[in-house]
């Protein structure tokens, strides 16, 4: 147990000295990693979760680590406005909002995608995000890579109109972020002193891979015998694999430490269903037996997508045999209230008693 934490303190040492950054390590944990004992029997592998859900009352999990990190850098650069993109369901746009409100920075994001426009009544995460009044630019049912362009056109708004801002990309993991999901990894390994299991198998959500290759270096860093499935939310395994890729070989260069990471991550599209924000039935019926049987709320989005394709994972043995398996609740729950016509229709039909 000593050795590991030791390893831990001397790599996140190592990190922050080559950074010459101030940074505060677990801050924000450690979380909770607990066995779910109908989880554990249902499936029949013994599963812990780590209730990155329970990190605040907002549901903003996993980017609240990042964020953590990012806002160290947006302090040094003394930018004054937080941008940031993303779609109706965006836990990262609501963890932007709340930061920039709590530190007394100005927000300002954009919203958009493929199938997404301005909704009549805010619901669920985006009521939420704009309970903080942030600036929203809309550009309805557009693609993701005009959405792309469109923030840089806002940052050179902002400055134009004087402030500083600071870009936080989709996904929150572009440089510092990285650094929370890392953290995230080193929290779940110290917390593993006292499990039997000599190897851990871990799923979680890949939006943008950050919390995947995170976990992994972590436990590179620490050579532990860990494993990361990372379950495709959006894009497809191979499109996702080529980004992680990148986005570790950017993260070691980042750390000045020589690339270690030898073992590729596995992104699976098992859990992709008809669409981002377009839960399925089977997904909806998922959610409320999480609900019924796990008492843990799965967002119709991401966590609803990372479970099925976990039990997907272990039905056809693509998780190694006699581990313990380590689900990411990362967080999101807010979703289960968001403005979702799929929903509305699946919920009115089965559950006719309860509604007019
Ligand atoms: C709840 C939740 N889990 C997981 C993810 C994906 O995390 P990552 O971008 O690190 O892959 C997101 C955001 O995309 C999210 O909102």
């Amino acid at each position: 147990m000593r050795s590991i934490i030791k390893s831990v303190e001397s790599a996140i040492k190592k990190i922050t000295t080559n950074l010459d950054t101030k940074m505060v390590c677990s801050s924000l944990g450690p979380v909770k990693l607990e066995k779910n004992i109908n989880m554990t029997n249902n499936l029949g592998r013994e599963i812990l979760i780590k209730r990155e859900d329970s990190i605040d009352d907002f549901g903003c999990g996993n980017k609240l680590r990042k964020l953590h990190y990012i806002l160290q850098d947006v302090k040094k650069k003394k930018s004054d406005t937080l941008i940031s993109v993303g779609s109706l369901p965006s836990n990262q746009c609501k963890a932007v909002a709340k930061v920039a409100c709590e530190n007394g920075l100005n927000c300002h994001l954009i919203y958009g995608g493929d199938k997404q426009a301005k909704p009549k009544m805010a619901q669920g995460n985006y009521l939420l995000t704009t309970l903080y009044n942030p600036k929203i630019s809309w550009f309805e049912h557009s693609s993701w890579i005009k959405l792309s362009e469109n923030l840089s056109k806002i940052f050179d708004d902002e400055k134009n109109n004087g402030h500083s801002p600071y870009i936080i990309e989709s996904g929150g993991s572009a440089g510092l972020g990285m650094l929370g999901s890392i953290e995230l990894g080193f929290e779940i390994i110290s917390q593993l002193q006292n499990n039997n299991s000599k190897k851990y198998d871990v799923v979680c959500a890949a939006g943008s891979g950050g919390t995947a290759v995170g976990i992994q270096m972590a436990a590179e860093f620490l050579d532990f015998d860990l494993e990361v499935h990372g379950i495709c939310i959006g894009e497809n395994a191979d499109k996702l694999s080529c980004k992680a890729t990148k986005l570790k070989d950017d993260t070691y260069k980042m750390l000045k430490l020589d690339s270690k990471l030898k073992k590729s991550i596995n992104f699976y599209d098992c859990g992709l269903g008809i669409a981002y924000d377009t839960p399925s039935k089977e997904e909806l019926e998922t959610m409320q037996y999480a609900i019924n049987k796990y008492g843990l709320i799965f967002d119709i989005n991401y966590m609803v997508k990372t479970f099925i394709g976990m039990k997907y994972l272990i039905e056809k043995e693509k998780i190694r045999k006699n581990s313990t398996i380590i689900l990411i609740h990362s967080g999101g729950q807010i979703g289960l209230f968001d403005n979702n016509d799929n929903m509305i229709e699946w919920y009115c039909k089965n559950n006719k008693d309860y509604v007019m």
